[in-house]
């Protein structure tokens, strides 16, 4: 059964590079990203964790806790750190999980055995503070992933979260965002202050509420 959008994220303990992490409780009350990479010492990988490592800062200021994986053991992790920084520029700043024995893959299936035999792929999982899927992608071993996107759909996530809106295609954060359909063009006028565009009557835009 795979695992969908809204589903609770799967709960495991595993040993990492930062110690024990008992997945859950790890997470507290932020919002969480665990990605695959498929192998320690490869290169699409290497330079995958280097910019992970280096938007830390982004991550931390939505309150967003990010952890990889790979069916690699954490000694292999340790040793591969310092060709993550001495070819990336940047430290590794986040846990890396351990996961030899392929725990954490199968719970979240990462392994797509007709795309690449028993290693993991690139998965990523957006997880909430209520411990939910908010959001799932799949990338090939042979394409590295854009995590500048992952925090453009985190700002997604987290502003319609707490406002009845809907961010339109290629939105980032500041641009204008889409009153839900649901809310009346007189609830809205309440609820949006700032006004809106009405382009139909199921597409009105409004300034971003929170900035
Ligand atoms: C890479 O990171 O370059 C890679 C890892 C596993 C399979 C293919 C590519």
């Amino acid at each position: 059964m795979s695992i969908r959008l809204g589903d609770t994220a799967p709960d495991f303990t595993a040993d990492s590079t930062e110690g024990t992490i008992n997945f859950h409780e790890w997470l507290g009350d932020s919002w969480g990203v665990l990605f695959s990479h498929p192998k320690d010492f490869t290169p699409v990988c290497t330079t995958e964790l280097g910019a992970v490592a280096k938007l830390k800062g982004e991550f931390d200021k939505r309150g967003v806790k990010v952890v990889g994986v790979s069916v690699d053991d954490v000694t292999d992790h340790n040793a591969w750190k310092s060709d993550i920084e001495e070819t990336q520029g940047t430290a590794l700043n986040f846990p890396l999980i351990g996961d030899k024995d392929k725990k954490v893959a199968e719970l979240y299936e990462m392994i797509h055995p007709n795309s690449l035999d028993s290693l993991t792929v690139r998965t990523v999982f957006v997880i909430g503070p209520d411990k939910k899927i908010k959001l799932t992608i799949t990338y090939p071993a042979s394409t590295g992933r854009n995590f500048n996107e992952i925090l453009r759909v985190i700002d997604s996530l987290q502003l319609t979260a707490k406002y009845s809106v809907s961010t339109p295609v290629d939105w980032k954060d500041g641009d204008d965002v889409i009153i839900a359909p649901a809310i009346s063009d007189e609830d809205a006028e309440k609820k949006f202050p700032k006004g809106f565009k009405k382009l139909k009557p199921y597409l009105r835009l409004t300034p971003q509420p929170n900035k």
